[in-house]
C-alpha cells in the first residue's frame, strides 16, 4: 500500500466511496444561455435556473459568453507556475497577512486538501477587514501577487511553439472581467426567478471582495483516503466554475445527500449557489455540499470564480422572503469578518471545527 501522509486521510463517512451512487441516471442541469436571445424563452430559462438553484443549488451553462481561449491562457500560464521549484513559488505564497497568490496547505474542515492553488483577486487593491475581531473595524487593503518567472526559465508551449518568459498576468485580468461579468448576469436571472427585481443584489458588491482560484489537482497515491476539496458549501454568493475534461468533482443532493458526479461538459462553467443566497432566500435556494474526488493518474484543474459582497454587507434573509409564515432562519452576520474567520483555517488544522453558516441559525 502507498503512504500517505496522516494530515491529508479523512474519516470514514467522507471518503470518496461515501454514500456514492456512480450509476444513476439524473444528473443537474445543463442550460443554455443562448436562448435568452429568444424573448420568447427567457422566462423559460428563469425558470429552469430557479428550479435548479432549490432542487440542487448547482446547475452548468454553456454558451455562456466566457471566452475558451481566455480560459485556457490562465491555465497555461498556470501551468508554467506550478511546474516551478517550491523555492520560487514561495516567493508569492499566500500569509496571515495578504491571503492571495500561491498555496499549498490548504485544510477544509480541518482535513488538508490534495491540491495546490492560485489566487487572483477580482478587484486590485482590495479592501478587507484586519482582523477576526468583531469590535475592530480595522480595514487593510491587499493586493494581487503575480510570479515572477526566473530568467533561466523558459517553458515551450507546444501548440504554439513559442517561449512564454512572464507569467500572464493579462489573460487573468480578462478572465476575471469576463466570469464577474457572468456572475452578473446570473444574479440578476436568479433574481427574476425569485419575483425580486433584476437589480435587487447589486448594492451589495459595491466593494465586492470576489476572487478567482486556479486550483491543480495532481494525480493522488491513495484517493480512497485523500480528496482533492473535502466537502464544503461555498461562503460566497455564487460560484462559476470552469473545470477540465478530467471529472471529480461531486455535489450531495439536498433531498437525501447522496453523491453524484458533475460530468465535464466541453466549455461548460458549472454554477453553484454559495451561503449567502441561501440566507438571503431564507434557504429556498440551496448551498449544497460538494467536494472533489482525486485519482492515481491524471492531474486536474479547474478554476472557480467566488462572486463575494463588499466587507461591510451584513447577510441576513431579505425582507421579502421573509413572513411570519416564514420568519427568517439566521441571525445577520458581517460579511467581512465571517470571510476573514473562514479563512483561518487555511493555513493550519485549528484545534475546533472553523465558523459555519449554521452558527448563524436560529433555533426554533
Ligand atoms: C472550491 C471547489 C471544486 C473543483 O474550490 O471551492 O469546490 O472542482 N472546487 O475544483
Ligand atoms: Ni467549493
Amino acid at each position: 500500500m502507498e503512504y500517505l501522509d496522516p494530515t491529508f486521510i479523512q474519516a470514514p463517512e467522507h471518503r470518496s466511496d461515501s454514500n456514492f451512487i456512480p450509476y444513476q441516471p439524473e444528473e443537474i442541469p445543463v442550460i443554455d444561455l443562448s436562448r435568452l436571445d429568444d424573448p420568447e424563452d427567457i422566462q423559460n430559462v428563469i425558470s429552469e435556473i430557479g428550479d435548479a438553484c432549490e432542487k440542487w443549488g448547482f446547475f452548468q451553462v454553456i454558451n455562456h459568453g466566457v471566452p475558451c481561449d481566455t480560459r485556457k491562457r490562465v491555465e497555461e500560464t498556470v501551468k508554467t507556475f506550478f511546474d516551478l521549484p517550491m523555492e520560487e513559488k514561495i516567493k508569492v505564497k499566500r500569509d496571515e497577512v495578504n491571503p492571495v497568490g500561491y498555496h499549498d496547505g490548504e485544510h477544509t474542515k480541518n482535513v488538508r486538501d490534495w491540491k495546490e492553488v492560485f489566487d487572483v483577486y477580482f478587484k486590485d487593491p482590495m479592501v478587507i477587514p484586519s482582523s477576526t475581531d468583531p469590535d475592530d473595524e480595522g480595514l487593510r487593503v491587499v493586493y494581487n501577487k503575480w510570479p515572477q518567472f526566473p530568467s533561466d526559465f523558459r517553458h515551450v508551449n507546444a501548440i504554439f511553439q513559442i517561449c512564454i518568459s512572464a507569467y500572464d498576468r493579462e489573460a487573468c485580468e480578462e478572465y476575471a472581467r469576463q466570469a464577474e461579468k457572468l456572475a452578473f448576469k446570473l444574479l440578476e436571472l436568479i433574481s427574476l426567478s425569485l419575483g425580486l427585481p433584476k437589480e435587487r443584489f447589486h448594492d451589495y458588491f459595491k466593494e465586492q471582495m470576489s476572487f478567482f482560484r486556479i486550483n491543480r489537482y495532481p494525480p493522488c497515491p491513495r484517493p480512497d483516503l485523500a480528496l482533492g476539496v473535502g466537502h464544503h458549501k461555498d461562503a460566497d454568493v455564487i460560484s462559476l466554475l470552469a473545470q477540465d475534461e478530467v471529472g471529480g468533482l461531486q455535489v450531495s443532493r439536498r433531498s437525501d445527500g447522496v453523491w453524484f458526479p458533475i460530468r465535464p461538459v466541453p466549455d461548460a462553467l458549472v454554477i453553484n449557489m454559495g451561503n449567502c443566497m441561501e440566507v438571503w432566500t431564507n434557504d429556498k435556494y440551496w448551498s449544497a455540499e460538494h467536494r472533489v474526488v482525486v485519482n492515481t493518474t491524471r492531474e486536474r484543474y479547474s478554476i472557480p470564480f467566488f462572486l463575494m459582497p463588499s466587507h461591510d454587507v451584513e447577510v441576513k434573509p431579505l425582507e421579502e422572503l421573509v413572513s411570519p409564515e416564514n420568519p427568517p432562519r439566521y441571525k445577520g452576520y458581517k460579511w467581512g469578518k465571517f470571510y476573514v474567520s473562514r479563512n483561518r483555517s487555511d493555513f493550519k488544522k485549528l484545534e475546533i471545527q472553523n465558523i459555519q453558516i449554521d452558527d448563524f441559525k436560529v433555533v426554533t
